[in-house]
């Protein structure tokens, strides 16, 4: 195979930094990772670059709820992804986050040439503003009722009852997400890029680029809108970088996360002296490929190439969107339990299984890709397994037992081994074209060929008819060199598997090229198996703990602190506080809330209604110590009259929880 050398870099879209990964996510991370390694097995310098996206007001406040720093935030997150990337095999050479200082220099050195280039623009714009605070909510953080259809609790920019779009202003009665409260309009200063500058030039680039039918029309559709400048503007508070020359504005987090896709690669740069500038800068022969999602194709189509085009970097050769993974035909969801974690998928089931499965489902177009979860079990059971490990595992036996792991000096038919390699041609044609499935089908139909051979010949038989070993061994060499061709074809798709089988055969699995020469007159090691079938029952086990279960959906927050009016030792002192012990507790069948007890106070006994009936059964209570107001006045009360108060902490809903003194303590002890 006499190809030219190729340069290429490839990126995924980078995962916000708030959310632990799942399989939706997974679904490009892997198609990405195969066309990597699919173009090392070709000898192509490739690599995968890319990063976590930090920044962003939803991180930010993120952090905030559990009271920790954004950059601890995204520390903890970066290492969780990674972990969960590896333990996937993904072939990534560099992970980098956003919020770098690598990232921040290049924001900034592409912000300035855009600026000097004339393509910013200054305008006022009115927005929502929280007072209580004190920030600029984005429209996903505003709710209020739809100005179609009247549903409420709406975001800010579209309705999710009857699918129409808005402006934040159009919301009837709109309350901030953050601090529930109505949000005002207020003016700011906000920076612009002038879209419109690159028009021509971006109809350039996507007509002479590799990109998609789909999304070309998707684009000339918003061509047609007209383009509209791109306000790239945040006000503080905002996590993020900083605009040169403001005090208090930052860089949109769409500006810097396309940018870190250079930034990771710039890192890369250093650590394995490559020269950037042949990669990124202007007439570079390198091939730049971004895998996304068609969620985020507006971005990466129009915002991220006119960045580029204005600070004098080359735009990406190509940018591939995909579709979106629904499982058992639906989106994924928690309380069907199919919105699973990349961990919870590993936590149970091989990673090679899933990739396995993405691959043979995925093409080069846009549509959704369906995870069916008996389809999966079935799929990755019959392919891998019952047909490609198969093959392996009918041959090894002869050759360890009888052969002493030897192969065959030379192969019986050495053109069927010439037909499995010369297959490789078009089946590297489908994954260059991403087209996995149409590669998965030819590999498969490879794999049913090798099992007829097998089949024919019955080795098994062979071994009882005395002189006949050396057809024995050749068979069986056929076989497992056909194995070879089928695993190295395979390998971009089940990384571990192949890693496996190279322990098998005593080789790399690797460049497809390796495949020229048959294993011949060699030693095989000793067959390990290579892949369990999948048990049902796993992949039950996995939606099970994926399933959101139906407890209360709110957890506990933390109280507002509004304390009361500060007051002097002796004023406290003049609340006798004492120990007692609850001796009866009893409904009050006309309340509600109430329960009546008895306690007992050391010398003498006192009855009590307290509204504790929402969070205790009268059983619970009693034999129990607490603490009592025991100077209170009596209160005389419609069912009697109540000599005193029991202390309790809460709402006075579910949450309440009646105070106790540690064991030991008497009824009667002074509280202080
Ligand atoms: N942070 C942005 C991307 C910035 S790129 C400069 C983002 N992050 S994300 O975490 O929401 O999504 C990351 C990628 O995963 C996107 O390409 C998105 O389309 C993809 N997917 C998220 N859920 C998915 C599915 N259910 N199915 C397939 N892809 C999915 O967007
Ligand atoms: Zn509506």
């Amino acid at each position: 195979m006499t190809e030219k050398h190729r340069k290429i870099l490839l990126t995924s879209a980078l995962p916000y930094a708030n959310g632990a990964i799942h399989i939706g996510h997974m679904l490009e991370f892997v198609q990405t990772d195969i066309w990597a390694r699919f173009q090392r097995a070709q000898g192509h310098e490739c690599y995968f670059a890319w990063a976590d996206d930090a920044h962003g007001t939803p991180i930010m406040l993120s952090a905030q709820k559990s009271g920790i720093t954004p950059e601890a935030l995204i520390d903890r997150m970066q290492e969780e992804h990674q972990r969960d990337f590896r333990d996937f095999g993904l072939s990534y050479d560099h992970y980098s986050s956003t919020h770098s200082p690598a990232n921040q220099q290049l924001v900034e050195t592409i912000y300035k040439r855009l600026r000097e280039g004339g393509h910013i623009e200054r305008k006022t714009i009115s927005q929502f503003f929280d007072e209580e605070e004190g920030m600029f909510l984005p429209d996903r953080f505003i709710r209020g009722t739809c100005p179609k259809c009247k549903s409420e609790d709406q975001y800010g920019d579209s309705c999710e009852s009857c699918g129409s779009t808005y402006a934040p202003t159009d919301l009837i009665e709109p309350r901030s997400a953050v601090s529930g409260t109505a949000p005002v309009m207020r003016d700011s200063e906000h920076y612009f890029v002038r879209l419109g500058d690159f028009e021509d030039r971006l109809k350039q680039w996507l007509t002479g680029g590799q990109l998609q039918k789909e999304v070309v029309n998707k684009i000339d559709e918003w061509f047609a809108d007209g383009l509209r400048d791109w306000d790239i503007t945040r006000d503080a508070p905002y996590f993020g970088f900083r605009i040169p020359d403001t005090e208090d504005k930052y860089f949109y987090v769409w500006v810097d996360a396309p940018i870190g896709y250079m930034a990771s690669f710039l890192e890369l740069c250093e650590d394995r002296g490559l020269d950037f500038d042949e990669w990124w800068g202007p007439g570079s022969d390198a091939e730049i490929y971004h895998f996304i999602g068609k969620d985020i194709m507006y971005f990466h189509t129009l915002f991220w190439p006119a960045m580029l085009m204005g600070s004098g970097f080359r735009t990406p050769t190509a940018v591939y969107a995909h579709g979106f993974l629904t499982v058992d035909g639906t989106k994924m969801s928690k309380s069907r339990g199919t919105f699973i974690q990349a961990r919870t998928y590993l936590d149970h089931l091989n990673p090679d299984y899933l990739r396995y499965y993405f691959c043979a489902k995925l093409g080069a177009g846009t549509s959704d890709i369906d995870l069916n979860l008996d389809d999966f079990a079935q799929r990755v059971n019959s392919d891998l397994v019952g047909k490609v490990v198969n093959i392996a595992s009918r041959c090894a036996g002869f050759i360890q037992k009888r052969f002493d792991n030897q192969l065959a000096g030379t192969l019986p038919q050495p053109d069927l081994y010439q037909r499995f390699i010369d297959a490789r041609g078009e089946i590297a044609a489908d994954f260059e074209g991403r087209n996995y499935q149409a590669a998965i089908r030819r590999i498969m139909a490879l794999a049913d060929e090798a099992n007829r051979y097998i089949d024919d010949h019955k080795p098994w038989q062979m071994i009882k008819q005395d002189g006949r070993d050396d057809e024995v061994q050749a068979v069986c060499s056929q076989g497992i060199n056909l194995f070879r061709v089928l695993i190295t074809l395979l390998a971009p798709a089940i990384p571990h598997t192949a890693e496996k089988a190279s322990r098998f055969l005593g080789v790399d699995v690797g460049p497809w090229s390796d495949l020229d020469q048959p294993m011949a007159g060699c030693a095989i090691n000793a067959f390990e198996p290579l892949m369990a079938r999948i048990d049902p029952a796993r992949v039950e086990a996995m939606v099970e703990a994926s399933r959101e279960s139906l407890k209360p959906a709110s957890e506990p927050q933390a109280p507002t602190l509004d304390l009361a009016e500060e007051i002097g030792i002796d004023e406290f002192l003049k609340v006798d506080l004492r120990v007692a012990r609850i001796v009866r507790a009893e409904h009050v069948p006309e309340a509600d809330k109430l329960l009546k007890l008895e306690l007992d106070l050391g010398g003498e006994t006192r009855t009590v209604f307290a509204g504790i009936k929402s969070a205790y059964e009268p059983e619970q209570l009693e034999g129990r110590l607490t603490v009592m107001v025991a100077n209170l006045k009596p209160r005389k009360m419609r069912f009697g009259v109540s000599e005193g108060m029991v202390l309790a902490a809460g709402s006075g809903g579910a949450d309440l929880y009646l105070l106790s003194p540690d064991d030991g303590a008497i009824p009667g002890l002074r509280v202080t």
